[in-house]
């Protein structure tokens, strides 16, 4: 048979815990000291201090809606698209093959088109432009600058940097596609075709690493190591 917690843990321990005191209901030395009234009116000062925060807290969070999610997820790929730019520069330079540095390099100036799109999304959406750190595509394209250290001049380079590549366009074609849904249940019809393009160029991109991948780095990867 269960025994009941506060005579269980002072068996363990030798003395009850304060916190199977607690749970058993029994008032602290400080409380104990204290009148019942007293102690009653602490006790009611703590339940409304509590609920007052209950009660901010639940209306700062009701109070946010749609529009403050697309906005966060605008400042997010803002930020985003522009740390992918600096990527891009350097895994282009680091790149092996001719094919994935001219992949890389279309890309680059693809980026510092959208972000341009974005710009424009922000002044259709009237508010300005600014970014927010997004610890998501921080940790991806640091992962990307591993395999550049880790596989400096080694036949899987390529192989690896596709990869990291693949990896940031998945995270942009998810964000994008939210971005592009949420502007038109907000009504923002100049900011779904830009948001769109973006999203059209992304999973392009996507698609020529898979071929790049599929034909040659993979396999030179294999050869190489061989
Ligand atoms: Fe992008």
């Amino acid at each position: 048979m269960l025994k009941p917690l506060l005579a269980r843990r002072t068996e363990i321990s030798g003395q009850p815990d304060r916190r199977s005191l607690l749970a058993a209901g029994v008032p602290s030395p400080k409380e104990q000291q204290e009148t019942g009234p007293v102690r009653a009116m602490h006790a009611s000062i703590e339940m409304k201090e509590e609920m007052t925060m209950a009660t901010k807290k639940s209306s700062q969070g009701s109070s946010k809606g749609l529009e403050d999610l697309f906005y966060d997820g605008l400042k997010d790929i803002y930020y985003a698209e522009r740390k992918i730019l600096t990527a891009l520069r350097k895994m282009a330079k680091g790149a092996e093959s001719e094919e994935l540095k001219a992949a890389f390099e279309k890309h680059r100036d693809e980026t510092e088109g959208q972000i341009e799109r974005l710009q424009q999304v922000f002044d259709a959406f009237g508010k300005r432009a600014q970014g927010k750190t997004c610890p998501a595509i921080d940790g991806i394209i640091e992962e990307g600058q591993e395999i550049l250290e880790e596989f400096e001049e080694a036949p899987a380079l390529d192989a690896g940097l596709v990869a990291a590549a693949q990896s940031v366009e998945h995270y942009e074609i998810a964000r994008y596609g939210t971005l592009v849904t949420w502007a038109g249940l907000l009504g923002l019809k100049d900011a779904v075709p830009l948001l769109e393009q973006t999203l059209k160029e992304e999973k392009a991109t996507d698609e020529a690493l898979t071929r790049l991948g599929e034909t040659g780095v993979n396999e030179r990867a294999m050869q190489q190591a061989a």
